[in-house]
């Protein structure tokens, strides 16, 4: 949706942007180009090997644009207010935050966010919090359990695959995503087995969900991004899962002006190039003028 982003950033050369998702800074390097000559780009990841994979993308923009002042830092949007003090600014012009997970958390295999392939039972964004999916499970209580399935993972027999879990940690330690995916399966209606989407899906969402506190993050991020927006600043945010699109819908609603009446979507040729783009929603607030 990167033409619809930058219509509702609506940039300008010398504006300060705050990327708070960065990943693989595809959209970051659009906002750069559209911020320069002059502007400043602060990017946010809490994944620090993406991270990487985005200052390669960024330091070559920075060669071919002038001015461009760009600094990176392994942190949670929460903490947006923070860095940008740290960095000497009194205020942003926009914030964008592209929720979720990426494609390369996805694909990279050790990390444990995908039951395609066996890994251990990681999952965490941050490497370096404390809490990975086999230790939130090993703790989790079964009513937590069976309701961040229900209500991160919209998943229908919640009950029976959190009893499931409950049972199988008993008698042994679930320490890969193999395992996981077994007990899963085994908790099941083989009707349910047979859906077009992998039936581990929604346990797996909602596990990562749950394990790095995305809604818990994505609260105390809005509220981070209207301290730090100037007046007359935008705030535009992609959420791919419903209880995400919610938050976002009703702080929006609260305490922004809406330049879109309706959220926006992905168009069908974008749908059809990536099935995942089907659930994103794309909404932006302004700042208010203090009055
Ligand atoms: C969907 S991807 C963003 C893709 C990016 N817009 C691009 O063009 O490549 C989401 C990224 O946000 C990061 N992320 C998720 N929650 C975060 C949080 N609370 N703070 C900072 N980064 C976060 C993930 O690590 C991931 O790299």
């Amino acid at each position: 949706m990167l033409a619809e982003c930058l219509e509702v950033m609506d940039l300008a050369p010398g504006m300060t942007v705050i990327d708070g998702t960065l990943g693989a800074a595809g959209h970051s390097v659009s906002f750069g180009q559209a911020i320069a000559p002059g502007g400043r780009l602060v990017g946010l990841d809490r994944d620090e090997e993406i991270l990487q994979h985005a200052e390669r993308a960024l330091r070559e923009l920075q060669a071919r644009c002038d001015g461009l002042q760009i600094s990176l830092h392994h942190v949670s949007f929460a903490e947006m207010a923070r860095i940008l003090e740290s960095e000497g600014l009194d205020g942003c012009d926009r914030v964008f935050l592209d929720l979720g997970v990426s494609s390369l958390q996805l694909d990279s295999i050790p990390r444990g966010f995908t039951f395609m392939h066996d890994a251990p039972l990681d999952m965490r964004m941050d490497r370096q919090s404390a809490t990975t999916a086999e230790a939130w499970l090993r703790q989790v209580n079964r009513a937590d359990l069976e309701r961040v399935l229900r209500d991160y993972g919209g998943e229908k027999f919640a009950r029976r695959i959190a009893g499931a879990i409950v049972e199988a940690r008993r008698r042994h330690r679930i320490e890969r995503t193999s395992q996981l995916v077994d007990i899963i399966a085994k908790a099941l209606p083989a009707a349910a087995r047979r859906q077009r989407i992998h039936f581990a899906t929604r346990s797996f969402q909602a596990i990562r969900i749950a394990v790095n506190d995305e809604l818990g993050m994505l609260e105390r991020g809005l509220e981070a991004a209207l301290r730090c927006l100037r007046p007359g600043g935008r705030l535009a945010v992609i959420a791919f899962h419903s209880a995400e699109d919610r938050i976002c819908k009703r702080f929006l609603r609260e305490r922004m002006d809406l330049p879109f009446r309706k959220p926006i979507v992905a168009g069908a040729a974008e749908v059809l190039r990536n099935p995942r783009a089907r659930s994103a929603r794309l909404r932006c607030g302004v700042k208010r003028e203090v009055a």
